[in-house]
């Protein structure tokens, strides 16, 4: 699904070619950011479909991910959990480590940053290959957490990501392709 501003959301991202490295097309969000109106109609997409859906907390993924799910937990009413790049939660943790392209990289979240039992919506700005989505969804499962869906702004269809994250049982939920 794609969702009711999904056109004009697409409209107005960015693509930088050849960054960070040749090859890459780097969909970059801050004009979406940058324009008071479409970062409202970005985040109302979102709370169009999740508001009665009894969430209970919003998880998303260091960095890109907080931007819309801070002001996506503001407006539904519910709780914000960041998933974080290793090293940076000073509590507890529980990690999980992924494959990128080339190399690995690891998530963390607090040990008791859910209730058994509770609804999570987990965020993130982009799915590539979805493995970042992936390992945050393991890191909610382990700790007791019901993903109710997995959202993102933009899925790049030719990467495969989204349909890796629905192969693994999860739904998932772009703003736009
Ligand atoms: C980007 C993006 C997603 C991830 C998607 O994050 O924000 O989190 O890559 O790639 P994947 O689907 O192949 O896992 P990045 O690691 O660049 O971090 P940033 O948000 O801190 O810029
Ligand atoms: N993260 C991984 N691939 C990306 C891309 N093409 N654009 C923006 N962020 C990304």
């Amino acid at each position: 699904a794609t969702s009711i501003y999904g056109d004009y959301i697409k409209s107005v991202i960015r693509t930088v070619k050849d960054w960070p490295e040749p090859g890459v097309n780097f969909r970059d969000i801050t004009p979406v950011l940058q324009n008071s109106a479409a970062f409202r109609k970005l985040i109302d997409s979102f709370v169009h479909r999740y508001q009665e859906l009894d969430i209970d907390a919003i998880a998303a993924v260091d960095a890109r991910g907080f931007i819309i799910g801070a002001p996506l937990a503001y407006e539904l009413g519910c709780s914000f959990v960041p998933v974080r790049k290793k090293g940076k939660l000073p509590f507890r943790t529980i990690s999980e480590t992924y494959s990128l392209e080339y190399g690995e990289s690891t998530v963390e979240l607090h040990s008791d940053a859910f209730q058994k039992g509770d609804r999570i919506l987990l965020v993130d700005d982009l799915i590539a290959t979805g493995g970042t989505m992936l390992a945050a969804a393991r890191l909610i499962e382990r700790s007791g957490g019901i993903i109710v869906e997995t959202a993102a702004i933009i899925d790049l269809p030719e990467l495969g990501g989204g349909d890796m994250i629905r192969a693994e049982g999860y739904s998932v939920f772009a703003a736009c392709t």
